[in-house]
């Protein structure tokens, strides 16, 4: 079986990225960009972004999960604290996140060192989830082998029952982590595969050291 996909090509004219139209902060310059993304129809889910750790088995792995935050000092999700992700993170917290916007046909590159977040930041997010996904967070161990898809049904199913009319505490196994960037890359399709591709590096004295990268 084969299929040439050497066809698909695509020229890149929507937009620039220039030193002289970039901002000093790379937070403020992804926050200007993400409401770009936001403004320009195309895109269903803005905020995902692909996550990779290193694994226990020492190869990479990345995967989709949800942005929910960003802040000054960094970008939030939420997950399972036991999955493979964070097995991966509690062993080794340096990751990458990616972003790619086709609608305006940018890419964002950050790599940090990822952190859990406050037991009570987790909380507060926890309780403003619909029931359902409340309950799914503690009806999966995320990441762990299942005999079948009944088993969690049943599960889930009882678990209705239990907290019929009750609140629902948040796993302790379940929260945030923040990524702190150390670098982030910004790059912006352009005519002839000359692509832009700025680079801020965070500096000792915590300034961004900014570059731009061969396409
Ligand atoms: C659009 C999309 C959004 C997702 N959002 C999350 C998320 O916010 N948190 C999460 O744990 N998994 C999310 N997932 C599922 C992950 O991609 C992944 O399957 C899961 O986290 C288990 O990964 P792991 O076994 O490598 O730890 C999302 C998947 C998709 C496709």
């Amino acid at each position: 079986m084969q299929k040439n996909l050497g066809n698909y090509r695509k020229s890149y004219e929507k937009n620039s990225l220039t030193e002289g139209a970039i901002k000093e902060n790379p937070l403020e310059q992804f926050q200007k960009w993400f409401y770009e993304v936001e403004a320009t129809e195309g895109v269903d889910e803005p905020n995902a972004m692909t996550i990779s750790t290193i694994g226990l088995d020492g190869f990479p792995k990345s995967r989709v999960v949800l942005l929910k935050k960003y802040t000054h000092e960094g970008f939030i999700f939420y997950t399972n604290y036991n999955s493979e992700k964070g097995k991966a993170i509690a062993q080794n917290p340096s990751v990458c996140l990616s972003f790619f916007w086709p609608n305006l046909e940018r890419q964002v590159i950050i790599k940090g060192t990822a952190e859990k977040i406050a037991e009570n930041l987790s909380d507060g997010y926890f309780e403003s989830r619909p029931v359902g996904s409340q309950l799914g967070a503690v009806v999966s161990n995320q990441s762990e082998v299942i005999g079948s898809r009944e088993v969690l049904e049943r599960e889930l199913e009882a678990l209705e029952k239990k907290y019929e009319g009750k609140s629902i505490e948040r796993p302790k196994h379940w929260g945030g982590y923040l990524i702190r960037p150390i670098s982030m890359e910004f790059w912006q399709g352009r005519p002839n595969r000359l692509h832009d591709r700025i680079r801020y590096t965070l500096q000792e004295d915590y300034d961004w050291k900014i570059e731009r990268l061969a396409p």
